[in-house]
């Protein structure tokens, strides 16, 4: 197939992956969870082309030019050596369409769906038959979280100790809800991947936040297991607060939290006074994403409308391929250059 179209979810951590121990092959310090959302889609289609030169990527039309290519080229880089490796002569270049409906770099992981929608993408145009967990680790190349929005619903990433065993697999766990209130809609002024390094190297209590991380993950997985959804928001709220207090402890500090998103955490704690299980979390940015019970999620989101912008989602699919949509750019291209 030298076109495919794949769409992905961004994914939300409930246990953060906050540190690399390889930044290579995108090895995570520990393993982390999170859930897949059925909402903010990112659509992106592949086509090789021999006529092309070098690859080109336009993102929600817009012709990129600088670090968004470099990162996309990069990428297919990887996928055209591995379709060496299986013997399919995949080494043109490719055009890249992505559509993305999530504020990209606001902490609503759109990095997640655009390279897991990617990685399903650019493996079926380039001949790639790979299963789920061999999707799941190459997104992870791409960047870090990807490698969970390949899994439907809850997942968990494995740290693993190597290229083969850090991917992504579902985790059992009851039906859970969420909120997202976007604050602020702007790209953040530090990117994950440079504020993540920093805390690594500059912060005394890194060494805590990855040991106790292991913790929460194990905790969180039994929570989950266990249907358990105050224990799975419990520890949801706490491990946000700690990665939000290691990141201001980076030499210079970050801060991604605002003002608003803080009155958010304090909003969710006063909607449990009241009874109605909420509980925050926050990824590299400003917005807060609240989980609850299904049948809460309207309650919750109607609380929280004075504070931002508010859009309910649930559990989503995992990336996976589509049909290329008839108003892609590229399919038009290809439906003349085969007339
Ligand atoms: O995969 P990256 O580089 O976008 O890092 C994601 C980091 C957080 O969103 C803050 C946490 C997480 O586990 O998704």
């Amino acid at each position: 197939m030298s076109i495919a179209t794949a769409r992905a979810y961004p994914n939300i951590a409930l246990v953060k992956y906050w540190g690399k121990r390889d930044e290579t092959l995108m090895l995570p310090a520990a393993g982390s969870l999170s859930l897949t959302l059925d909402s903010f889609p990112t659509t992106t289609t592949v086509r090789l082309s021999e006529q092309l030169d070098a690859d080109t990527f336009t993102l929600n039309g817009a012709p990129q030019t600088t670090e968004a290519l470099a990162r996309v080229t990069k990428f297919l880089s990887l996928v055209r050596e591995r379709a060496a490796q299986h013997g399919f002569p995949g080494h043109s270049f490719a055009e890249v369409h992505s559509v993305n409906t999530a504020p990209t770099g606001a902490g609503l992981a759109s990095s997640a769906s655009g390279f897991a929608a990617l990685a399903v993408s650019a493996a079926a145009a380039y001949g790639l038959r790979l299963d789920r967990a061999e999707l799941s680790r190459l997104a992870r190349r791409g960047s870090g979280s990807a490698a969970r929005s390949l899994i439907s619903g809850i997942s968990v990433w494995h740290a693993g100790e190597d290229d083969q065993s850090s991917f992504a697999e579902p985790v059992p766990s009851p039906e859970i809800a969420m909120v997202i209130a976007t604050v602020d809609p702007r790209q953040k002024a530090v990117s994950s991947r440079v504020a993540m390094r920093e805390t690594a190297l500059t912060s005394p209590f890194y060494p805590a936040w990855i040991t106790s991380t292991e913790q929460s993950l194990r905790d969180m997985i039994a929570a989950c297991q266990a249907h358990d959804f105050t224990r799975i928001g419990k520890i949801t709220e706490m491990h946000a607060l700690r990665m939000h207090a290691v990141i201001q402890t980076n030499d210079p500090p970050v801060r991604y939290l605002s003002p608003t998103s803080i009155a958010i955490f304090d909003a969710v704690a006063a909607l449990r006074e009241r009874g109605i299980e909420a509980y925050a979390t926050a990824d590299a940015g400003p917005n807060v994403a609240v989980i609850s019970r299904p049948e809460d999620v309207t309650a919750v989101a109607s609380a929280l409308t004075e504070h931002g912008e508010v859009h309910i989602a649930h559990a989503g699919a995992g990336a996976h391929l589509i049909d290329t949509p008839q108003d892609t750019p590229i399919s038009l291209q290809h439906l003349e250059g085969a007339a």
